[in-house]
């Protein structure tokens, strides 16, 4: 009994540290440093003496980003390239502009869990399981309606309404990436070879060679 007690707790101990996002601050707040020489898993702190207001402060988020591109959409970032104040905080915030049936490309968030809300318009959303299933979990979000896209898992949006939508995401990371699964498949450079793309989709090289032509 104490055994599977103690089993359990490592169990539990060791699943917290394989799926936790930023680790936990150890201090009240550690403002980034852009300067430092020092590297560190993150950035390093400045003096607590020379911060002001503005290291935690960003403005600007009630613009709308410019949507004229392929895809039809915009990010406007408040992550620590923006906001120096997250560094080693965990979180982040990012607008996103959608045209009429723009997208967000199917992506994964290497360091965060997402959950995103919409202000305005109608998103098709949804992520996708690992394997072996593969399932797709989808909604249409209507205003004002909450979903959430797991750390790792390919995700994507759609603005399926006849006007302009927009959402916020929060993210559980100071610095969550982004991993576009088009630009990283068929945009890499150098380009991955075109024969592994070719087996990996069951398609001639042919398609591979059209597809990797627009990025
Ligand atoms: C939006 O982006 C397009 C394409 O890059 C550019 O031509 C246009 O000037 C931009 N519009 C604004 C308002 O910045």
């Amino acid at each position: 009994m104490a055994k599977s007690v103690l089993l359990c707790c490592v169990l539990a101990i060791a699943c917290a540290v394989a799926v936790a996002s930023d680790p936990g601050p150890l201090q009240d707040f550690c403002v980034a440093d852009f300067n430092s020489q020092v590297l560190v898993n993150g950035i390093a702190c400045l003096d607590p003496k020379l911060v002001t207001a503005d290291n935690f402060f960003l403005s600007g988020l009630e613009k709308p980003g410019n949507v004229s591109n392929p895809q039809g959409s915009a990010l406007t970032l408040a992550t620590i390239g923006q906001v120096p104040g997250l560094n080693t905080l965990g979180i982040s915030l990012v607008r996103i502009d959608y045209a009429p049936w723009g997208i967000v490309s199917p992506h994964t968030h290497p360091r965060a869990s997402e959950i995103l809300v919409v202000i305005e318009g109608t998103l098709l959303v949804g992520f996708v399981t690992s394997n072996p299933d593969n399932k797709l979990i989808t909604k249409v979000l209507q205003k004002g309606d909450v979903f959430v896209f797991p750390e790792g898992l390919i995700h994507f949006q759609q603005n399926v309404g006849y006007g302009n939508a927009f959402s916020y995401s929060g993210l559980s990371s100071q610095n969550p990436g982004v991993v576009l699964v088009p630009d990283t498949v068929f945009g890499s450079t150098p380009n991955i070879a075109t024969d592994v793309l070719a087996k990996a989709f069951q398609v001639d090289k042919a398609v591979v060679d059209e597809i990797e032509a627009k990025f």
